[in-house]
């Protein structure tokens, strides 16, 4: 029988992709434990209600009594850590909610991880992996003249998010350096695909130009991302807990680099292609606001370890992603409506764009 793994965040956006696909392709079981915060979908495994290979648990990685009990309980061979409070905009207006979730969320896992680690039989020991997703933002922000950035740039995070992820990093390494606990970090680049939270740049403008409304850019626009479809993330992950080095740290990016008035505007020809207006295009819909304090302008990554290492090959272009991505949303409007209509996401718009409006 292949053994249990441990997945946190899996209520998240990344963490129940990674969760579907690790069930589609495994025979292995998964607990996952999600504290259920609004970026948590309740039906983002309602697929998989009825596959008994999942238990879903309600809690949070820093409740250590719990974390003690699931892992004394199911005894995974593999803990992979999705848990954490991702968005930037937010980090800006309630930095301390990152760090109590993001480093002292993965503090407590990780020392959790390490005392049921320690109890483990020798030959289960060096199998065993702690698998920490974090962020190319971590990195900062990178020259327009500089090349993507190899796992050797010195971390140089611009918002409290990017800081929280990098100290959580930090405490990864040190945790393997100080007590040879079998870690692994993955920083990857921007995702996108179903079950992405429509606070997110993609999943945002679709909702926004589907409800007629003005698609809010940033700024000139002219700020680049590194976009990898969500499939792809995980399919990376999983070969890292499979035959990545542990004690590593390993970028993840199919080198699609795009400017967000480019993402934005493909997903305006998309729909336009299939769901046309009463008159004219989605893109006139287009209106720029207040920028983002702090805004890094561009990231981009070299994966080169990932990809010479294990011969991890991203399957979808930026293209073929985003056209699926469209379909997704169109094909599960209620999916978002769900999220859009509840009280915490109107609060949200209202927090972060009215105060945008006056550029
Ligand atoms: O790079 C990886 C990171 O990607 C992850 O670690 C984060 O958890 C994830 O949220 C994402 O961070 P970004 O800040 O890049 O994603 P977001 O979708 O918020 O924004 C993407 C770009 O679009 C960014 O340059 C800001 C811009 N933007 C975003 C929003 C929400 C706009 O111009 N307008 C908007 O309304």
């Amino acid at each position: 029988m292949e053994p249990s793994i441990l997945v946190t965040g899996g209520a998240g956006f990344i963490g129940s992709n990674f969760i579907r696909t690790w069930l589609e392709e495994s025979q292995g079981s998964v607990i996952t434990v999600d504290k259920g915060t609004y970026a948590a979908g309740s039906n983002n495994l309602a697929g998989l209600a009825a596959d008994r290979r999942l238990r879903f648990v309600a809690g949070d990685i820093a409740d250590r009594g719990l974390m003690r009990e699931l892992l004394g309980e199911h005894r995974p061979a593999a803990v992979v850590n999705f848990a954490a409070e991702t968005h930037v905009d937010r980090s800006i207006l309630f930095p301390e909610e990152f760090v109590q979730a993001n480093v002292m969320g993965t503090f407590n896992l990780l020392d959790e991880v390490r005392q049921y680690w320690k109890g483990l039989p020798s030959a289960e020991k060096d199998g065993f992996r702690f698998l920490q997703v974090s962020t190319d933002e971590v990195y900062g922000s990178l020259p327009l003249d500089e090349l993507p950035c190899d796992e050797s740039k010195v971390p140089a995070p611009n918002s409290p998010y990017a800081a929280s992820k990098a100290a959580a990093d930090q405490f990864v390494r040190a945790f393997n350096q100080t007590y040879g606990l079998p870690t692994q970090i993955a920083r990857c680049c921007n995702n996108y695909g179903p079950y992405q939270h429509p606070e997110k740049l993609i999943p945002l403008m679709i909702h926004k130009a589907l409800r007629e409304e003005p698609l809010p850019i940033y700024g000139d626009g002219k700020q680049t991302r590194d976009w990898l479809y969500v499939s792809d993330h995980c399919a990376a992950l999983r070969s890292l807990i499979e035959s990545g080095r542990a004690g590593e740290l390993y970028n993840i990016s199919a080198r699609a680099e795009r400017t967000n008035m480019e993402v934005v505007s493909t997903i305006c020809v998309l729909l336009d292609e299939r769901c046309p207006r009463k008159s004219g295009s989605y893109a006139e819909l287009i209106a720029h606001v207040a920028d983002r304090p702090g805004h890094d302008r561009r990231y981009a990554l070299d994966s080169s370890k990932l990809v010479g290492e294990l011969g991890w090959r991203a399957e979808e272009s930026f293209e073929s992603g985003l056209e699926k991505t469209v379909r997704w949303y169109l094909a599960n409007i209620e999916w978002v409506t769900a999220v859009a209509d509840g009280g915490a996401y109107k609060d949200w718009m209202a927090v972060n764009y009215v105060q945008r409006r006056s550029r």
